[in-house]
């Protein structure tokens, strides 16, 4: 056995637990860490360590997501009516929350698989904390390396699944459902989600534009092609102003069979006025009647998913009725947006 790593050398016991982690081993890690606190009981670097490798890497979203209660009811209302009797897989399960709500609404079982060990570890700690370890099974696994029959009993009748970015696609959600319907899945097997779609509008943004010109005297202006591309809003922002109805811009079904790449262009009139770009936004239908939409809402509670601005090169002045041709084009997690011709 190695021994454990001399609570006065932080950089070992650093290096020890991040190489653990990086193997999957969450577990060890977590001893570690334990071990190295109750050996050091006074050292708060030692308890800083072993905070920072369990929340390096680990998406800032995790805690707001999880607090977004219209995120949650969208979700727990579908689970009511879907999960009774089923099968289900919760693919990247987080915290483990829709697996909890999943098996207290009365599935017959839960597999709830988590790519990130550590957040697998906590889930599971999670579940057993809620009393109901005998009806989730949590694998600290990514959804590419279930196997039906040994992780899973033999398929699922339900997949459920919450992967989308602020541009829907970003966490690789077309990819993984359609590699989960092809493989894990048992005949007439129900996906939750059940559609989502990309949403547009033209929009003037009195925000300015964050771009780079002179510093301390030296001309930077090659650097803003290193620029993001989009400019994220929150969702109660009251200088962004709709400058047409809102549209889909690409509606997708989450049941693993919708393509993987495609292309739009959907011309939007304009209600009048300056138009600095376009907005971007997400809605998805968890059952019918139940939908999340982040759409702009001046002064609204923000959603925890942020819009996004994609900024023409140059605002253009628009009358009512004008046509703004609107384009996207995306192939798996990667989508981009433009306006004009
Ligand atoms: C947006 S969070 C959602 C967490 C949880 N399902 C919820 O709704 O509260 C996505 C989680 O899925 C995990 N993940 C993403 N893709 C995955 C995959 N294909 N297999 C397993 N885990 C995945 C990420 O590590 C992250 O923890």
């Amino acid at each position: 056995m190695t021994p454990l790593p001399d609570p006065d050398d932080p950089a070992a016991l650093l290096a020890r637990m991040r190489a653990l982690i990086a193997r999957g081993e969450a577990e060890s890690a977590l001893a570690i860490a334990r071990d190295a606190i109750a050996g050091a009981p006074s050292s708060a670097l030692v308890r800083a360590i072993g905070h920072h490798v369990f929340a390096e890497g680990i998406d800032g979203f995790h805690v707001d997501m999880l607090r977004d209660e219209a995120r949650t009811a969208a979700y727990a209302g579908a689970i009511a009516r879907l999960a009774p009797g089923r099968r289900v897989l919760d693919i990247g399960t987080g915290s483990g929350l829709l697996a909890l709500l999943a098996a207290r609404a009365g599935a017959h079982h839960v597999y709830a698989c988590e790519a990130d060990s550590r957040l697998a570890l906590t889930a599971r700690e999670i579940v057993a904390a809620n009393g109901l370890a005998d009806r989730v099974t949590v694998l600290p696994l990514h959804s590419d390396e279930l196997d039906r029959d040994a992780h899973l009993g033999g398929g699922v009748d339900l997949v459920l699944s919450e992967l989308f970015s602020q541009d829907l696609l970003g966490e690789g959600v077309l990819r993984t459902l359609a590699d989960v319907r092809a493989r894990l899945c048992l005949p007439g097997a129900r996906f939750l989600p059940a559609r989502a779609a990309i949403r547009v509008a033209l929009a003037d943004f009195a925000g300015s534009p964050p771009t780079l010109g002179e510093v301390a005297g030296c001309d930077l202006g090659p650097f803003n092609r290193h620029a993001p591309a989009q400019e994220p809003l929150r969702q109660g922002r009251r200088d962004c102003a709709l400058r047409s109805a809102p549209a889909d811009l690409f509606a997708l079904a989450c049941d693993g069979a919708s393509p993987r790449e495609a292309r739009a262009r959907r011309p939007l009139a304009s209600t009048g006025g300056r138009v600095t770009g376009l907005v971007q936004w997400i809605r998805f239908e968890t059952a019918p009647g139940l939908v999340y939409e982040n759409a702009p809402a001046p002064g609204a509670e923000s959603s925890h998913w942020v819009l996004v601005h994609h900024r023409l090169p140059r605002p253009i002045a628009t009358a009512p009725g004008d046509l703004v041709p609107v384009h996207g084009w995306y192939s798996d997690e990667t989508l981009l947006v433009w306006c004009g011709d």
